[in-house]
């Protein structure tokens, strides 16, 4: 297999982590139940091959993420064996996971990753039939209110998949209520097209032309790749669709900037898509490469963010920053060296958020000293919404908001499994934040 080495390293560095917090979450859950040591092991011992295979690389294990990755681990599978249902079926699959992309290209470490995960699935038994997801439970949104008098309010709009089931319902009902919200502007954040097709351009310009704001998009890792034909027509596409070059853009609005940056990578991806229940490759061809970065024209507009005496700023982009914990952690993020520069950027002091879409969840990414950067989870998938901004002159509130309409709520529900709910709703705290901005120290 032909891999670029900066994939190839992300991988193994993602895989790496991967083993290594799975190894931490059984070795706990050993502790809790007096069973599952020997998985905890097995995955030690499969992150070793990793980590010589980094050394191999000239490069270090990711050992200041383990902790949160195994933090974040946790909190989606569980603490303890049993506490979420197929919690323990979802950690081996992230090890089939890592299997499936790895072992092909490790040589004799590939063909001992493989005897050490057959030992590990032994002790596991698959169901035939997966339990029925939980009963819809209603998200309530987190009221919140910016430290000053609201000066206006825009809505972020996270991934819309039209082409793929449910997509073009939920983008409809989430349009309905962002026009009923009072929102000044709207920012889309990319993956507008499931498989990048023309008919589903066509289908997300029909359907956001319906926002009675207005809108401004972005390309996502979904779009830039027709899948059918298996060509790079989404830049193309878009220009059409939305009028403009997918090379990042400024807007301004009521005295702030808003940066739409095109954090799409304009390379195939070798794998196909995985499939979670199977723990195998999904049948036909991949899309692009899930990581993210920026085109020379997006670096200038991170300049014009960063100059001195300019006005306040938003950022928006497909893929999350480094450190990206998650699934897959570092490799679905954006690429380190525009990570760096994003977070110069921050670091202007210009920047009052960053907002990234691509992880379907509500969750923060990180910090930089004070100013977050957020992933919104979207209409199509649990929790099924959209995010409202109000801003006043010293900061600005974010809220989730769930979509009003109950009975289509009802009917997504049903193929939002528990293991899916623990992954994309977010912590009270990464629903609805304020945030104030520094007083500058003399
Ligand atoms: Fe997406
Ligand atoms: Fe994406």
């Amino acid at each position: 297999m032909d891999l670029a080495r900066e994939t190839m390293t992300d991988l193994i560095r993602s895989s790496w982590l991967i083993e290594a917090a799975r190894s931490d979450l059984f070795a706990g859950w050993a502790a809790a139940s007096g069973e599952w040591s020997e998985s905890a092991e097995l995955a030690a011992a499969r992150a070793e091959l990793f980590a010589d295979a980094l050394a191999e690389l000239e490069r270090k294990p990711d050992l200041h993420l383990r902790k949160g990755h195994t933090g974040w681990l946790r909190g989606v599978v569980g603490e303890a064996p049993g506490e979420v249902p197929l919690g323990d079926l979802f950690a081996a699959r992230l090890g089939d996971w890592v299997e499936a992309h790895t072992a092909g290209f490790l040589g004799d470490r590939g063909t001992r990753l493989k005897e050490l995960g057959d030992r590990e699935r032994a002790a596991l038994k698959f169901p035939d039939d997966l339990p029925p997801p939980p009963p819809f439970d209603p998200v309530e949104t987190i009221e919140v209110q910016p430290p000053g008098p609201i000066r206006f309010r825009f809505a972020i709009l996270g991934d819309l998949h039209f082409g793929s089931p449910m997509g073009e319902r939920m983008a409809a009902a989430a349009i309905d209520d962002i026009n009923g919200s009072g929102a000044e502007l709207v920012i889309q954040l990319g993956d507008l097209t499931d498989h990048g097709s023309a008919a589903e351009f066509e289908m997300a310009t029909s359907a956001l032309r319906r926002l009675e704001a207005p809108c401004t998009t972005m390309l996502g890792n979904h779009d830039v790749l027709a899948i059918e034909e298996q060509k790079f027509s989404g830049r193309e596409l878009y220009g059409t669709a939305f009028g403009r070059e997918a090379d990042g853009v400024m807007i301004e609005h009521a005295g702030f900037r808003f940066a739409v940056m095109d954090s799409a990578t304009h390379e195939r991806s070798p794998f196909a898509p995985f499939n979670f229940v199977t723990g195998t490759f999904v049948e036909g061809p991949g899309g692009a490469l899930v990581h993210g970065s920026f085109t020379v024209p997006q670096h200038e507009i991170l300049a014009d963010i960063a100059a001195p005496n300019t006005p306040p700023a938003f950022v928006f982009l497909h893929h999350p920053p480094q450190p990206f914990l998650g699934f897959p952690p570092i490799l679905f993020g954006l690429r380190e060296a525009d990570s760096g520069r994003l977070h110069a950027t921050v670091d202007s002091g210009n920047v009052w958020g960053v907002f990234a879409g691509h992880t379907h969840r509500n969750a923060r990414t990180r910090h930089y000293d004070s100013v977050p950067a957020q992933e919104v989870a979207i209409p199509r998938d649990y929790p099924f919404g959209f995010a409202l901004v109000d801003v006043a002159d010293n900061g600005y509130a974010f809220r989730f908001v769930q979509l009003s309409d109950e009975e289509l709520l009802r009917e997504a529900s049903r193929s939002a499994s528990h293991i899916h709910r623990r992954y994309a709703l977010g912590r009270a705290e990464e629903r609805s934040f304020v945030w104030t901005k520094p007083q500058p120290t003399l």
